[in-house]
């Protein structure tokens, strides 16, 4: 059977404004945060702590979070290393996710570290931040194929996921990064932590949607007992240090499927559909999402 409902988990202003070519002003930022929220999404992470060369799209992040005040500091953010936590400690946030790579070749690529000494700089992070009191969130990415590498064994992600779990982390965003999984992978990728202990409800899926496919993926998923989806705004997104990445799930997709199986996830589509609208506005492009398109 589905389950009967499931938490979205947005994250457009991070991964979709990450790879925007222009530069997005940073009060057109907090107003999508904002309006995200509005719209009822339970999640949004806002933004990535990471170093300001490599991600020049979020090098605002600490004006950002600044504007959103109080009400922001219950988003999740992204810090790959104990000098991104020191910046999410500094301004009283809650949530971080630090973002691993089930592969050599994309550690290299996304962190300047290889698949042992990401695991190290992780390890101080993840401690600190339970420390502080924080809740963590571990992506893993390339967790069906690899630009560089290929198809990826399911061993190696099980793996750094169970490393990673290890280290303190509460849940485990398993990613699609480059969007080439299909639905076979991902019933076998469940199966294969499951066999290693690992509970499907630690789980959530993070499909991008090169391939068309993670609709399929994310019904696959569902079946699979999985609860936690990862999507974005109007289908924005990609990662700039993964060739051939392309769009996240977009929200509105997913919560129009949602909605026609009867899984409650809380989201007014309407406002969500409205949001996107004015993003790609803003953004000076139509969405790359079929729902908005559709609907708007
Ligand atoms: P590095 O060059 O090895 O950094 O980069 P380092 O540790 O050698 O430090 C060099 C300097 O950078 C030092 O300054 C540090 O203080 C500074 P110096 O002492 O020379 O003056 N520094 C920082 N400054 C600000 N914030 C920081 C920070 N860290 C170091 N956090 C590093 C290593 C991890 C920093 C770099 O590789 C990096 O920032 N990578 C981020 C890449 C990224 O954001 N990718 C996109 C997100 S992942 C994704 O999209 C996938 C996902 O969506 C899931 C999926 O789809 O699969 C999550
Ligand atoms: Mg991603």
């Amino acid at each position: 059977g589905l389950p009967e409902r499931v938490t979205i988990y947005e994250v457009g202003p991070r991964d979709g404004l990450q790879n925007e070519q222009a530069l997005v002003p940073v009060a057109v930022k907090a107003e999508l945060v904002q309006r995200l929220v509005a719209a009822g999404l339970p999640v949004v992470e806002a933004t990535s702590f990471v170093h300001p060369r490599w991600v020049p799209q979020l090098a605002d992040a600490e004006e950002l979070m600044t504007i959103l005040g109080e009400a922001g500091r219950r988003h999740p953010v992204l810090v790959p290393n104990e000098r991104g936590l020191d910046r999410a400690l500094a301004l009283g946030l809650q949530h971080v996710a630090i973002f691993g790579s089930a592969t050599e070749t994309f550690a290299q690529k996304n962190l300047n570290r290889t698949l042992e000494t990401q695991l190290a700089m992780f390890e101080p992070t993840v401690r600190r931040a339970r420390d502080a009191g924080m809740d963590v969130r571990a992506y893993v990415s390339m967790c069906f194929g690899d630009p560089w590498e290929g198809p990826v064994d399911p061993r190696q992600v099980v793996d750094v996921g169970r490393r990673l779990l290890d280290l303190g982390a509460s849940q485990l965003s398993l990613g699609d990064t480059i969007g080439v999984g299909t639905a076979g992978q991902v019933t076998a990728l469940v199966q294969a932590f499951r066999d290693a202990g690992v509970d499907e409800g630690r789980l959530a899926m993070h499909f991008h949607d090169t391939y068309g496919q993670a609709l399929t993926n994310t019904h696959a998923a569902l079946r699979a007992g999985i609860t936690t989806f990862d999507a974005s705004a109007g289908g924005l997104g990609g990662c700039p240090y993964a060739k051939s990445a392309t769009g996240n799930l977009a929200t509105e997709d997913l919560v129009w499927m949602l909605t026609g199986l009867g899984i409650e996830h809380g989201v007014d589509l309407g406002a969500l559909v409205a949001t996107s609208t004015w993003l790609a506005g803003e953004l000076g492009r139509p969405s790359p999402s079929a729902v908005v398109r559709a609907l708007a």
